[in-house]
């Protein structure tokens, strides 16, 4: 085999994530096809570097961690190891470098490190042509989605969630995109395919044509970033700060002799950035323009792919339509789910997800597909041959089957390299197809009982069993744990990940090999009760228990302590039934005491009498009531959170409130007429 270092490279990115609240299927899709892509690619030979990672600056980690009552460190350290507990469900491995959480100091060092080297650029630059230049922002800031809604004062809702978007006011240092237009403009009309897919490089090249503005790089609003090297009242705004992880996770702004390691030097640039279309401007056009302006290479491809809709609507966190992953893996296994989106999303365009579809497509195409013909053949040649593989007949050696799957295989080989998976897994079906189309023409099952035609049936089941053997290597990047085990099934040695997917060759099944007992690899399941059960473990997932109450939602705010980082609100609107109001219990609660706490200016540590014992509570309102006006005060307090410890003391409850206004004012609830103390609310 070829050292990694004699081979080619290829090197591929997910985007990194945000990490204010866990993945979900429509995450879990982007990683997914960049794990089929690095699986082919290491089977076409390429040595490959497959990085991904969590995006943990910003607002919205600041503003949800608040909400959660934890430290933005606390929340992003939960979160990033539930995106890494899916990527090892998943089976989607790389080494830990190449996990990267823009939080770490080597990312620190990086994002500085590229601002430095444009800065030292600038310095021989006019100062009206320099890349980087200090200006007054002022502008209208959705931190939902982290977007900017407006370039003007003027108040303006968020075009994505219609919430009032937050007024910015404040120098920033700003990035001269508006120089870089003809630069942009001469790079795509040079990189014919800069952007996949076409339809999506036209828009980008339009917007591009119609003119650029000079964007904001860096804050002072905000606390949790990378400060400005030299100076650090300023952090990075997140786009800069989390398009440089790419360069990051290979080592850009590491070791003594420049920022240029020999890992960076030897896969950069990126051959593809991959990701869904609503980010693809940051990547072809502001990215490029950052590298240019640093005198570094451009990324090779930029590739979209469109959003997984949850009954025609983009699933999104915010508005908590979403399916889960892991209750999918858990119930079907990984290859379903890889399979499932592979197969039924054309790539590049949207697709819907469904529940019923995926259920009927792991029984049709996997467990009825190909597990039932693995299964079939491998009892056959159990059972008729004793489990060795028999020899195909000499004037079988040009049999339309080979011809039709060494046909297959090159065009499934031309499909997976151009992104056109659902072509490329129909072909490898047709393959399973074309031998079960056989074994019903053939019948080998009846004419063995005629002893002269034993070795017509070795034959057709040698060709079946070629096939599947075929079939499996075809596969592997996309379903690489039944493949796997269908490969060692059929006697052969090693890892599926080493065979040439582009030098697949029929007869390479020895005839006599000792092959396995056989056992289904996609088991049918029921379709109710495997709906059933998934539909139960996303509940859980989105309702955890007692032991991890969901988290308060943005609009429906509720003011103290508790929550789970990952627990994802319902959708707004979403009915849920009795039962589940039922687990919260709530009670009246009278306010003996409340002090503030030293070093948190939001908290207040709140004694209240809930009728049969007073209960400390922290309590996020300390910007908006004093320790005075609560005493004696009536309030709602949930009363069943598990106990949770901030700034080293322990929070038993929330105490309930409104959340007014853009900025969230808590306005605690009370009652007007006498209620006792523990009084509960049903
Ligand atoms: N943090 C930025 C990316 C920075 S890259 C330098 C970000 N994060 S994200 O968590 O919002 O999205 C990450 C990826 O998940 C994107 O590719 C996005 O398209 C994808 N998806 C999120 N929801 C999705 C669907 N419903 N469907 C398909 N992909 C989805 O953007």
């Amino acid at each position: 085999m070829d050292k990694p270092s004699d081979k080619k490279k290829f090197y591929l990115t997910t985007p990194i994530y945000y990490a204010n609240s866990r993945p979900h299927v429509g995450s879990a899709y982007t990683t997914i096809v960049c794990d089929v892509i690095a699986r082919y690619k290491r089977m076409c030979g390429y040595d490959v570097a497959f990085v991904t990672g969590t995006d943990e600056h910003g607002v919205n980690i600041e503003a949800a961690a608040e909400k959660l009552g934890v430290s933005p460190s606390e929340l992003v350290d939960r979160n990033q190891k539930i995106f890494r507990d899916l990527w090892e469900l998943l089976g989607i491995h790389f080494p830990p470098q190449h996990f990267i959480r823009t939080t770490e100091l080597r990312h620190v060092r990086a994002v500085q490190t590229l601002v430095r080297r444009t800065l030292e650029r600038d310095r021989g630059r006019e100062p009206s042509k320099r890349a980087i230049y200090k200006a007054r922002y002022e502008g209208r800031y959705c931190i939902y989605d982290n977007a900017y809604v407006s370039d003007t004062p003027e108040p303006a809702d968020c075009p994505t969630c219609g919430r009032p978007a937050e007024l910015v006011s404040e120098e920033n240092y700003f990035f001269r995109l508006s120089a870089y237009q003809n630069q942009l403009l001469d790079h795509y009309k040079k990189v014919l395919d800069f952007v996949y897919p076409d339809f999506r490089f036209n828009e980008v090249k339009s917007f591009v044509e119609a003119g650029l503005r000079d964007i904001s790089i860096s804050r002072k609003s905000i606390k949790w970033g990378i400060p400005w090297p030299d100076d650090p009242e300023h952090v990075f705004y997140v786009w800069y700060d989390a398009l440089t992880s790419y360069m990051t996770a290979i080592g850009f702004g590491e070791g003594h002799e420049g920022d240029l390691n020999p890992e960076f030097k030897r896969f950069w640039p990126a051959d593809i950035h991959a990701m869904g279309k609503e980010i693809i401007r940051f990547h072809a056009v502001y990215w490029p323009a950052f590298l240019m302006a640093a005198g570094l290479l451009l990324p090779k491809q930029i590739v979209a792919h469109g959003w997984l809709l949850f009954e025609q609507e983009k699933m999104s966190k915010s508005k908590g339509n979403v399916a889960y992953a892991e209750p999918i893996v858990k119930v079907l296994g990984n290859d379903a789910l890889r399979y499932y989106l592979l197969r039924e999303v054309v790539f590049g365009q949207d697709g819907n997800f469904s529940r019923d579809a995926l259920i009927t497509r792991y029984n049709a195409d996997l467990a009825n597909g190909l597990g039932n013909l693995a299964s079939r053949v491998l009892t056959m040649v159990n059972q008729y041959f004793d489990g060795t593989m028999p020899r195909p007949l000499p004037e079988d050696d040009r049999h339309a089957l080979e011809q039709n799957a060494m046909h297959l295989a090159g065009a499934a080989n031309r499909h997976y390299n151009d992104f056109r998976f659902f072509d490329g897994l129909q072909e490898i079906w047709n393959l399973v197809s074309l031998a079960d189309f056989m074994l019903v023409a053939e019948q080998p099952w009846k004419r063995i009982a005629d002893p002269a035609n034993i070795p017509a049936v070795g034959s057709v089941l040698y060709k079946a069993s070629e096939s599947i053997r075929l079939a499996s290597i075809l596969a592997y990047p996309v379903i690489p744990d039944a493949t796997q085990k269908i490969w060692e099934l059929l006697g052969q040695t090693g890892k599926l990940a080493d065979v040439r997917i582009d030098q697949v060759k029929w007869g390479d099944l020895k005839p006599g090999t000792r092959i396995g007992k056989p056992e289904a690899v996609f088991p049918r399941v029921d379709k109710e009760e495997a709906s059933e059960r998934i539909a139960k473990m996303e509940d859980e997932i989105r309702n955890p228990g007692s032991t991890q109450p969901a988290a308060a939602t943005p609009s429906a705010g509720a003011t103290g302590a508790g929550g789970a980082a990952a627990a994802a609100a319902p959708a707004p609107g979403a009915k849920i039934g009795i039962e589940d109001f039922a687990k919260v219990e709530m009670r009246v609660g009278i306010v003996k005491s409340a002090e503030k706490i030293a070093g948190a200016d939001k908290l207040l540590k709140v004694m209240v009498d809930i009728g049969d014992e007073v209960r400390q509570v922290l309590a996020g309102i300390a910007q908006f009531y004093t320790p005075e006006e609560l005493v004696g005060r009536k309030v709602v307090v949930v009363a069943n959170l598990a106990p949770r410890k901030m700034r080293g003391l322990e929070s038993n409850g929330m105490i309930v409130a409104a959340s007014v206004g853009p900025e969230g004012r808590p306005v605690l609830a009370t009652f007007t007429e006498d209620v006792p103390a523990g009084a509960k609310l049903k």
